[in-house]
């Protein structure tokens, strides 16, 4: 049954991942809404450099205050798609601690400090996703996280990167050199 009231959703970053979240949010409202029960409404997007022209984002919902949109209290979800150690680590402990879940894409800083945003999430009886961060589309940590549910992993080690593996797909099968392929994925946003 659909719930009346809209999941709302703050993005945080609206660069080369976070555009894309948002568009998708647009595009596949419907779709998203019959899936998940509840309309999904975009509340707020906090950016660096605000006057930037961003197509399909309301303007009145843009924001340089990034700590004061975690902070809202209305917000469900957060997603942080800023990149990097600081503010995305403060900004997802705040958000934890004002009533949100987070969707992280970041890579660093689940690396560096995914234990403590484990622990931040589940003190403030939050969830932290980021399946996107790990092995870009292929899904590992859900059936880790629920499929495997009763086994034991102590550790799982490697490294799948999806802009190596777009480098070296460039230079294996148009002979590119990898500074060619590297500038190539520097582009198009991947590196
Ligand atoms: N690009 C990919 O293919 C890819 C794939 C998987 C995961 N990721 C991860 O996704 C994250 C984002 O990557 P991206 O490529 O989308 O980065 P990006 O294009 O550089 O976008 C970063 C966004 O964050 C905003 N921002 C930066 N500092 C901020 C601050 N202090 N307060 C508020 N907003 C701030 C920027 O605002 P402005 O727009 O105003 O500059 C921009 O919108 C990274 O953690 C990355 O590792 C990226």
């Amino acid at each position: 049954m659909m719930r009346t009231r809209p999941l709302k959703v703050a993005l945080l970053g609206c660069g080369v991942v976070g555009s894309e979240v948002a568009r998708i949010m647009t595009t596949h409202a419907d779709d998203l809404a019959a899936r998940i029960g509840a309309p999904v409404e975009l509340a707020g997007v906090a950016v660096r450099r605000p006057s930037r022209v961003r197509e399909g984002i309301d303007p009145a919902l843009v924001t340089t205050d990034a700590t004061a949109l975690v902070k809202r209290g209305d917000i469900d979800v957060v997603v942080e798609v800023i990149g990097g150690i600081e503010p995305a680590r403060s900004l997802i402990v705040t958000a934890f601690e004002h009533g949100a879940s987070v969707v992280s894409a970041n890579k660093a800083l689940l690396a560096q400090d995914g234990a403590a945003l484990h622990a931040a999430a589940e003190d403030n009886g939050e969830d932290l996703y980021y399946e996107a961060a790990v092995a870009g589309a292929i899904p590992l940590i859900r059936p880790l996280r629920e499929s495997l549910a009763g086994d034991k992993v102590n550790r799982v080690l490697g490294i799948v990167n999806g802009t190596t593996n777009f480098i070296l797909d460039k230079m294996d099968s148009t002979g590119a050199g990898y500074q060619e392929a590297l500038d190539e994925a520097t582009a198009l946003g991947y590196a």
